[in-house]
């Protein structure tokens, strides 16, 4: 079974519309054909002019999070409806900035992976550990509990819409990556576990990408694992320099 590569870029609270739009530009020029699946998340009021430069490319554009109810008084949220009538397809939801700054649940994630999916939207939910849950054994336990909640309700014929994203929390922005092995040994968990819930096929074809300090020269040994699909990728996604080499890893 060949999972086609998928990397994404979440730009996090980064880029104005105007720089986005710069970015976006240089980026499209700079990738040509790709064989590997590429997406931008910007920031919300970025989406607008990355979309327009990215018209007619093979870079997709996807949201970072997105509102849990459909509409209505939800002063400062933006709406699944929103995203779709820009073009976004694609949300991130669970990021572990969403759970640890702003109080996120794995039952609230689950509301939003849920309107998501009955929207029509392709979700990336990201899960992972703490440093003192991995160093207390809690991995496989974290690990559990986050896919099966976070899954909860979900149809196995929607699972081709989601793709999970390992990101253990000590890596993100640390510089420190799990090793290849080590990320490998959570990504074939997650699978297995995947294949509990749903069956052998869903887990088969389930993109599971690594994030927390991918770079371009830790991207290939990472994505050269038998089960890491793809990468969610922070600071290096902010330059085009450092995110081309990461997307052309197997060039
Ligand atoms: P860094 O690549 O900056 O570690 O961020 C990873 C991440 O959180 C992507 O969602």
């Amino acid at each position: 079974m060949m999972r086609k590569p998928f990397i994404a870029g979440n730009w996090k609270m980064n880029m104005t519309p105007t720089e986005g739009a710069a970015f976006a530009k240089k980026l499209r020029d700079a990738l040509g054909q790709s064989d590997v699946r590429v997406l931008v998340a910007p920031p919300f009021v970025t989406i607008p002019s990355v979309i327009e430069v990215l018209r007619g490319s093979s870079i997709e554009v996807g949201a970072q999070n997105m509102s849990d109810q459909k509409s209505g008084a939800h002063t400062g949220e933006v709406s699944a409806a929103m995203l779709k009538d820009l073009g976004v397809k694609t949300v991130i939801l669970g990021h572990s900035e969403r759970r640890s700054i702003y109080g996120e649940s794995d039952h609230f994630i689950n509301d939003k992976v849920l309107l998501a999916l009955s929207e029509g939207m392709e979700v990336i939910l990201c899960i992972g550990e703490t440093l003192s849950e991995r160093e207390g054994g809690q991995l496989e336990a974290v690990l559990t509990t986050q896919v099966s909640e976070g899954l909860k309700g979900v149809a196995a014929e929607d699972m081709g819409r989601v793709t999970l994203a390992y990101e253990p929390v000590w890596a993100i922005g640390t510089g420190k990556t799990a090793t290849p092995e080590d990320a490998d040994s959570a990504h074939a968990f997650i699978r297995a576990l995947v294949a509990k819930l749903y069956n052998e096929g869903v887990a088969e074809e389930l993109i599971i990408q690594y994030g927390g300090s991918v770079k371009a020269d830790n991207a290939k040994a990472l994505l050269s694992k038998e089960h890491i699909d793809g990468a969610l990728v922070g600071g290096a996604s902010l330059s085009v320099e450092q995110f081309l080499p990461i997307v052309n890893f197997d060039k």
